[in-house]
């Protein structure tokens, strides 16, 4: 099957041109001004920016967290991702039984997601616990194309300094790249325990014992975890402000390779004061890290532009306003943290960063779409295009206007973050491995239509 897309302009690593894509049996097969596309359907991509398939690496699809369970299954939250641009997602998993092994959780997750994913997908592995065993098997699961880990230095499983350097020696050696959630867990603990005794359980104290502080220090002992580990690959998740970026650069500054920061929309977009919203709603926004100050916002888009951030990514994490999130109604301890948001990353972006030039369109292209793909291996055949590369993309329409609404999206859960804003750029139609997912406002994908990735080891960036 051939497919050729005509009349675009193609946002390729060196910059955008305009020029045609030729696909043949689900991959890129040229490039150029007149590709022979002789017998090969045609997409008419005429105004609109023809983006690789955005790769969103951090989802929590069928997360399990506490007494409730995020309401977007594999199948409701690829969907959502499609018709917003992402063809791949990379999932962060959620917990398992203490003391089970890391294959365990991989396992449970091939079972949630395959057969039901409509759009590629991997996972991330999860580490829980640190011993001579669990080593082996991370090194094993790296062989076996689970090439990235995550740890946290907050939650019930959250690892201490020993097993934290521990696990990054191993990891450096091997081809893993370790992803952490990064909050200083005592201070938060403490901070919580004080506000709620003093009856200061509304959803802006999730914000104020969450402070910067406890995020820039939990950045900066990691770094120098992974340096004291001999320069193990590091990626931080959610980066939500200015003084954990400072963190960043300051190592980097002293010569740590390997240091990857992502962020994502709503610490580039919203800010603390949505936690003031009537009506309960602030409880919309409880997530950890929680939303900062408009000066973090700005220092965050600084970083991407400047190349400090490598990603944006969504932390979708869909628990619904008129149920779960009511647990945190008279306590905010008790709602449960994320917020939903897959699919409305590409266009947020492109809305706030390219058409507010805080960004370029090729910018857009590395922290959406290449930079996820070249740290968790999945470059060059995501990320891309270049001729061998897997045919998945997104056209997007620079001269559109919509409205961000919740009736208007796909994810199960009953809010948006972002109701009623106006972005700027629409995705009209968004293609994987050649085949048409998203035309317009109707899905063309199945589901178990996604195929599960096996991921090559980090090899330096
Ligand atoms: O609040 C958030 N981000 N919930 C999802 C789990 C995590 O911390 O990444
Ligand atoms: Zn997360």
């Amino acid at each position: 099957m051939r497919t050729i897309v005509k009349n675009g302009i193609l946002v390729l690593p060196p910059g955008c041109c305009r020029a045609d894509l030729l696909i043949e049996n689900g991959k890129i097969s040229g490039i150029g001004e007149n590709p022979d596309g002789t017998g090969a359907e045609v997409i008419d991509a005429k105004g609109c920016y023809v983006f690789p398939g955005a790769i969103d690496a951090h989802t929590h699809m069928d997360l399990q967290s506490g007494p409730v369970r995020a309401v977007d299954d594999f199948y409701s939250g690829t969907v959502a991702a499609a018709f917003g641009g992402t063809t791949t997602i990379i999932d962060h998993i959620g917990f398992g039984p203490k003391g089970c092994g890391l294959h365990h959780q991989i396992a449970e997750y091939h079972e949630l997601a395959d057969g039901k994913a409509a759009i590629d997908y991997s996972f991330h592995g999860v580490v829980q616990d640190v011993s001579d065993e669990l080593l082996e098997e991370a090194a094993a699961l790296a062989g076996e194309g689970t090439t990235s880990f995550k740890i946290y230095t907050t939650y019930d499983y959250k690892l201490d300094d020993a097993q934290i350097y521990r696990f990054l020696k191993r990891a450096g050696s091997c081809g893993i790249v370790t992803a952490f959630h990064a909050e200083n867990d005592s201070l938060i603990q403490y901070l919580r325990s004080r506000y709620v005794s003093l009856g200061k359980t509304a959803p802006i104290y999730h914000a104020e014992s969450r402070p910067d502080d406890c995020e820039a220090e939990a950045v900066s002992r990691i770094l120098h975890l992974a340096s004291a580990a001999g320069g193990a690959p590091v990626y931080f998740v959610h980066v939500s402000c200015a003084k954990s970026l400072a963190e960043i650069q300051k190592a980097r500054a002293m010569g740590q390779k390997n240091v990857f920061a992502e962020t994502c929309p709503q610490y580039l977009v919203l800010t603390r004061e949505e936690y003031k919203r009537g009506g309960g709603e602030g409880l919309k926004y409880i997530m950890s890290p929680p939303l900062r100050t408009r000066e973090d916002c700005g220092a965050l888009w600084k970083g991407l532009a400047l190349g400090q951030i490598q990603v944006v990514a969504t932390d979708h994490c869909p628990f619904n306003f008129a149920k779960e999130k009511q647990l945190g109604k008279n306590d905010f301890t008790k709602c449960p943290n994320g917020a939903p948001g897959v699919e409305e990353r590409v266009r947020l972006i492109y809305s706030e960063g390219v058409a507010q030039h805080r960004i370029t369109v090729g910018r857009m292209a590395e922290v959406l779409c290449a930079n996820p793909a070249k740290i968790f291996g999945l470059y060059p055949r995501k990320g891309v295009l270049l001729p061998g590369s897997d045919a998945d993309l997104f056209l997007l329409d620079p001269g559109a206007e919509e409205t961000l609404t919740v009736s208007g999206l796909h994810s199960a859960v009953d809010y948006t973050a972002y109701e009623g804003k106006r972005v700027r750029g629409a995705i009209p139609l968004v293609m994987q491995r050649g085949k048409v997912l998203v035309k317009g406002r109707t899905f063309l994908g199945t589901r178990g239509g996604g195929q599960f990735l096996k991921r090559k080891k980090f090899k330096g960036w």
